[in-house]
């Protein structure tokens, strides 16, 4: 078949990599890609890919098989609903669905009727800032303000100060910190504990969890300065056995989408539940309406089998069964300096080449342009430099020899990505 990778992210690097790699796939292309999928001969066409008419017509003129979406913002737009009402089947949720990432609030609201354990919580708007504070007031000193709209993964603080969440609290409301995306805000109670991401893949009914990963959403190494889009992944968890991943199914994901069934939502797509594993048991953060980006990195080159037929069975609404390699994946992201405050564009890449010449590596490209025949940065995640071994240390270490290999002026990534579960997969 044919398939149209709607994204220009890594994360649509990584599905139309591995999507290229499916028995069943004959040609990829994508929406409007980048120059690393560029580089693997996939046709990329300029569009905007938030635009649902656009990529419904892009879908159409090339007359795919399957449209497959990579980030949110097409999703929470309706591109779904588009690419469908044209009669292609298209793997993501409809924008009913997708409600559950582009409203914190909401989902918030699904996840108390289906009795999914989360965080104590409240949403307030623009002008519940005085109930907003007073409910701060009530939390035991550790808080955590969010965004109610999207804000690419940089819209939560998370302080044990108070004067911090009160200052968060205002220039959410006031529109100054994110615009209208933090006009409307949750502010809820922070926990404690180490953090999970189950990408469950769904097909209108049912859902099946694909290999847990972690990321590492902090700029610093040790978790320290704000949160960024993810720095880093890794796949499998050594400190998350089977028996999480069927409590984390049987008390969140079985009935959220129980709860979105009798709402009239067949949710399709992935369902990614981000889960604090607290002394109490799991908790869930927060839910995604699509692959997480980097874990994408991390999971897709480790799933078995057709990835290609696995969405499309699953945008059909057939049963699936995904499989995974034993082996273990790392990826390391390589961002601009001043990220995620700033980016700076147009420093030139260099040593991708010498990087993917080690066995096992791929360099996912996130936010690349070509000038001039260079390749130069275009954005703060730049690359998400991805390494795939028999175990998780050497993974790890791959990995880090390829970054190492890649450089441009401010390059600045994490040093402990896979850290601490390496030291545990070792002693266990
Ligand atoms: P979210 O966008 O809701 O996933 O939040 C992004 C990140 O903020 C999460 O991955 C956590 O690291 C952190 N976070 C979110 N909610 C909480 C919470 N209630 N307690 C502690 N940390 C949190
Ligand atoms: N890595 C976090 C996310 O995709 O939201």
């Amino acid at each position: 078949m044919n398939v149209l990778v709607v994204g220009g992210d890594g994360r649509a690097h990584a599905l139309t990599w591995r999507l290229a790699r499916s028995e069943s796939v004959e040609t990829v292309a994508a929406a409007p890609g980048n120059p690393g999928i560029a580089a693997m001969g996939a046709d990329c066409v300029p569009v905007d890919p938030t635009d649902p008419g656009d990529v419904a017509q892009v879908a159409d003129d090339l007359d795919v098989d399957l449209v497959v979406v990579s980030p949110e913002e097409p999703l929470v737009n309706g591109v779904v609903d588009a690419v469908q009402g044209r009669g292609r089947p298209a793997f993501g949720p409809t924008a009913d669905g997708a409600r559950l990432e582009g409203s914190k609030a909401w989902m918030k609201e699904v996840v108390a009727d289906a009795g999914v354990p989360t965080a104590r919580h409240a949403a307030f708007s623009v002008d519940d800032e005085d109930a907003a504070l007073a409910f701060l007031e009530e939390l035991p000193g550790f808080y955590v303000v969010k965004t109610d709209g999207l804000a690419a993964g940089k819209g939560v603080v998370v302080t044990e100060s108070i004067d911090d969440a009160r200052d968060a609290v205002h220039r959410y409301l006031s529109g100054e910190a994110f615009g209208d995306a933090g006009r409307r805000l949750v502010i809820e109670e922070g926990l404690t504990g180490p953090e999970l991401s189950l990408l469950v893949v769904c097909n209108g009914r049912e859902g099946w969890p694909l290999a847990p990963a972690q990321d590492f959403k902090r700029i610093g190494d040790g978790d320290t300065g704000p949160n960024t889009g993810g720095m880093g992944a890794y796949s499998p968890v050594p400190f998350v056995g089977p028996d999480v991943v069927d409590e984390v199914m049987k008390t969140a994901v079985r009935p959220t989408l129980t709860t979105l069934a009798a709402r009239g939502i067949a949710y399709r797509g992935v369902l990614y539940a981000g889960i604090m594993l607290t002394p109490e048991g799991p908790k869930l953060l927060e839910y995604n309406v699509r692959f997480g980006d980097p874990e994408a990195q991390v999971v897709l080159p480790r799933l078995a089998g057709d990835f290609g037929q696995l969405c499309y069975d699953a945008a059909t609404g057939s049963d699936i069964a995904p499989r995974f390699a034993d082996d273990a994946a790392v990826t390391v992201v390589l961002a601009t300096e001043g990220y995620p405050t700033s980016s700076r564009p147009g420093d030139v890449i260099q040593g991708i080449e010498a990087a993917e010449a080690l066995p096992g590596v791929t360099v996912f490209h996130a936010a690349t342009a070509r000038r001039d025949g260079q390749l130069v940065t275009a954005g703060g995640r730049v690359l998400a430099v991805t390494a795939l071994a028999p175990s998780l240390a050497d993974a790890r270490a791959r990995a880090y020899e390829a970054a190492g290999r890649i450089t441009w002026p401010g390059v600045q990534y994490r040093r402990d990505i896979a850290e601490a579960a390496t030291a545990a997969a070792v002693d266990s």
